[in-house]
């Protein structure tokens, strides 16, 4: 008889339960420990591996001023095993944004993300002295001169799509698709601005772009664009980033060799899409005389001036990173506001009636304002976009990381804890804005009593502190030239297909679910 195998089967049995539990041990640890350090920051108990996710499937997007409600202006919310620390309070966004800004300077990457360097590369996601260093360079290229002298271009662009406005509209019942064109605006404006190409897509119909590869690069960072998802209907690998972290790069590399598989179509878009923007780097550093007008030359012209640190912080991978993150940061973000304020503006009269003097005040349609009058002409229209960027907040949640431990909020929070701020909370809260449900720019009129009580990190759409948005001045110039021009000539009405209430779709910034559909009316006939 062997007697190895009466002793030796015990054995192995112990072996493998020694293993079964170490497993339980470690997952439980690895389930377990991004909780454990912010366990004392209040918040709803913890479903394993999915965390809160389903209240966000009950609640939505309001999940966060619900939560609010409930346990206060700081508290945690699971992104399946990532907690998140969730602040909304302006005192504390003050506290989180400019006060304890160098511990807590650096942005978390969500799974989305993770898996494609084109969007990683730019400067929302680089961190601590890449960042600090490519930031300094990129916010001298935005001088206030340049931004006056880029008004000719984006007018002429406006002027275009206002054109296309009046043609698309001979179908009363249907109207226009306003949200696509201004998507459309919105994304030659910045492609004028970042990359010095005009991507045709407002100019007319007959006129508009034949050229296949500009198409291509435009229907590719549209879906790329869209199919970065933040909640459960994204890819397989980016649903399982959310829940196992771990798993996220092993199932993205396995998938995307999967025909059919979204990983594998967003690999390719992602890939083909820098290629291109590679294509067009390339090529605009070998030309001498590049002038400086774009975003891309001006960037190129920062590296070759400056030589050694330059050349090494601004590689080819970096520079595309940057450009194309203005076509995504700058597109969708401003087309939605421009929308937003125009479906607004149509559903209050006595709002439009106040702009359209303010407008019409300033002098005749040919007038073009300069980047002064724009600063100091138009006071409405600036409450306007003010409380239209309330009213619906694009950014609703902002992300940053603690680099270090650190208090906020009277909890201590470790290195590398989640923290993100609420703008979208905020925008809503009685407190800092009476009857929120209620479009009323009045509300930021300077000489109110609303506007002076008003704590002044209570609205802060662009973000806060030395990591705000760069693009503020440009977006906020292109939306208005957009408003005063098409309010000179045309009056909005909502279409009978518009529905009611407005549906929303989350992905890396709000947007409307089924367009913004209008009927444009001229004002020569009203
Ligand atoms: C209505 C239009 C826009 C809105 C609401 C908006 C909103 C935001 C917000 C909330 C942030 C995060 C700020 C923070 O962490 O405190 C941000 C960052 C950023 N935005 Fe915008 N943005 C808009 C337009 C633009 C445009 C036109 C550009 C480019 C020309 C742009 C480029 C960027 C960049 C590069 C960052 C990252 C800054 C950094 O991390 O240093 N944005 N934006």
């Amino acid at each position: 008889m062997d007697m190895s195998l009466g002793l030796g089967w015990p054995e192995a049995g112990k072996g493998s339960l020694f293993i079964v539990v170490a497993l339980l041990i470690g997952s439980f640890v690895y389930l377990y420990a991004p909780y454990w350090g912010v366990r004392k920051v209040p918040g709803p108990p913890v479903i394993p591996l999915v965390g809160h996710l389903p209240l966000l499937a009950k609640h939505g997007p309001d999940v966060f001023g619900v939560l609010a409600k409930t346990y206060g202006p700081i508290f945690r919310f699971h992104m399946g095993r990532q907690p998140i620390i969730v602040v909304a309070d302006p005192e504390l966004c003050k506290e989180v944004g400019i006060k304890k800004f160098k511990s807590i300077s650096n942005r978390s990457l969500p799974s989305p993300i993770s898996g494609s360097p084109l969007h990683q590369k730019g400067l929302f996601f680089t961190k601590d002295s890449r960042w600090s260093a490519m930031r300094n360079t990129i916010i001298s290229l935005y001088q206030p001169s340049h931004l006056a002298s880029l008004i000719p271009t984006m007018q002429s662009y406006i002027a275009c799509a206002a054109q296309r406005l009046s043609s698309e509209n001979e179908n009363e019942q249907q109207g226009v698709d306003f949200s696509s064109l201004s998507l459309k605006l919105a994304t030659d404006v910045i492609g004028e601005a970042a990359f010095g190409v005009d991507f045709g897509l407002t100019a007319p119909a007959d006129r508009s772009s034949k050229d296949a590869q500009v198409s291509e690069f435009i229907r590719q960072h549209i879906y790329s664009t869209t199919s970065l998802k933040m909640d459960l209907s994204g890819s397989f690998s980016i649903i399982l980033g959310l829940i196992l972290p771990v798993l996220q790069e092993p199932w993205r590399q396995l998938l995307k060799r999967i025909p059919g598989t979204a990983d594998r179509k967003m690999e390719q878009t992602n890939a083909k899409l820098s290629k291109r923007v590679g294509e067009i780097v390339s090529k605009r550093a070998s030309e001498k005389d590049r002038g400086s007008k774009d975003f891309l030359s001006a960037i190129l012209n920062a590296r070759d001036r400056d030589g050694g640190a330059s050349r090494s912080l601004f590689t080819s991978d970096y520079i595309s990173a940057l450009t194309y993150e203005h076509l995504l940061a700058g597109s969708a973000t401003t087309s939605f506001t421009l929308s937003s304020i125009v479906y607004l503006v149509a559903k209050h009269p006595a709002v439009e009636q106040k702009l359209l003097q303010e407008i019409d005040g300033f002098g005749p349609p040919t007038l073009l304002p300069s980047a002064d009058d724009l600063q100091h002409k138009f006071p409405y229209l600036d409450q306007v976009i003010k409380e239209a960027m309330r009213f619906y907040t694009v950014s609703p949640l902002i992300a940053r990381e603690t680099s270090q431990d650190i208090e906020i909020g009277g909890y201590l929070l470790p290195k590398g804890a989640w923290v993100w701020l609420a703008p979208g909370v905020l925008a809503n809260d009685p407190k800092c804005f009476p009857e929120p449900h209620l479009f009323r720019p009045e509300r930021f009129d300077p000489d109110g009593d609303e506007e002076k009580r008003r704590h002044p990190y209570a609205h802060i759409p662009f973000g806060i502190g030395p990591r705000a948005c760069i693009g503020k001045k440009f977006s906020l110039q292109e939306i208005k030239l957009s408003v005063i021009h098409l309010y000179r000539h045309y009056v909005f009405r909502h279409s009978p297909l518009m529905e009611s209430p407005l549906e929303f779709q989350y992905g890396i910034v709000l947007n409307f679910k089924h367009g913004i559909k209008l009927n444009v009316v001229s004002r020569s006939l009203a």
